[in-house]
């Protein structure tokens, strides 16, 4: 992502070292880790989420488009209330992961729904065409979002982590306003 997305209510940018407090309220909260996959553990405390931060940043340049770490910050107030990632699931790196995570008091408000809404966008509008997110069977509230989002549950499988896990996909067909690729808007 060259530019910050930006949407009604929230902007989709890179993360920085500043994010830290803000981000362990999101990665050290126990409602949230609880529900990650095995791709990340619970930040214990602030100088651990420096590091994460740290090591996200550095990464982040090397990735190959769409895969990318982003936070989720509020417009009104500025404040980081989420993270999204795009990443190529384990262990074959063949099929592309859509996650995302909010600091449990912005739970219901449809964050979630909205950011990742804009990333799937982004990610189609850079030539990928299927995104898949994975969430824990009794993750209700990971495939609300997900439907929310037009994805269609596909699922259940063992093989991205060894553990059962609910799978859907979204196309660029599924999204009701079509994907404009550089190329239609190059040609107006
Ligand atoms: C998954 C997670 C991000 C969902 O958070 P969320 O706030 O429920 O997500 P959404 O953005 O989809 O919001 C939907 C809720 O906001 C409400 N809402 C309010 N305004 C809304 C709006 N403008 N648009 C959409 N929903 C809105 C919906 O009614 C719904 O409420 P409900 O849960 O009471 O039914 C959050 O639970 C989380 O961080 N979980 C831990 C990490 C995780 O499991 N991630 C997914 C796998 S990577």
């Amino acid at each position: 992502m060259y530019a910050p997305l930006r949407t009604e209510r929230l902007v989709v940018r890179d993360w920085t070292p500043g994010d830290a407090e803000a981000a362990l309220r999101i990665y050290g909260a126990e409602e949230v880790a609880h529900w990650l996959t095995p791709a990340m553990h619970r930040v214990g405390d602030l100088p651990a989420m420096r590091a994460v931060l740290q090591a996200w940043e550095e990464s982040q340049p090397n990735l190959v488009r769409p895969s990318g770490r982003w936070a989720v910050q509020r417009r009104e107030d500025d404040r980081v209330v989420g993270g999204v990632v795009i990443r190529m699931l384990p262990p074959y790196d063949e099929d592309l992961e859509i996650g995302w995570q909010l600091s449990p008091d912005t739970w219901g408000r449809g964050y979630a729904t909205e950011a990742g809404a804009a990333v799937v966008r982004w990610a189609f509008e850079q030539g990928v065409d299927e995104l898949f997110a994975v969430a824990r069977p009794n993750n209700t509230k990971a495939a609300a979002t997900a439907r929310r989002i037009g994805m269609e549950w596909v699922g259940e499988t063992t093989k991205y982590y060894d553990m059962r896990l609910n799978v859907y996909r979204i196309r660029p067909s599924d999204l009701a306003e079509p994907v404009r690729m550089p190329t239609d808007r190059a040609h107006g």
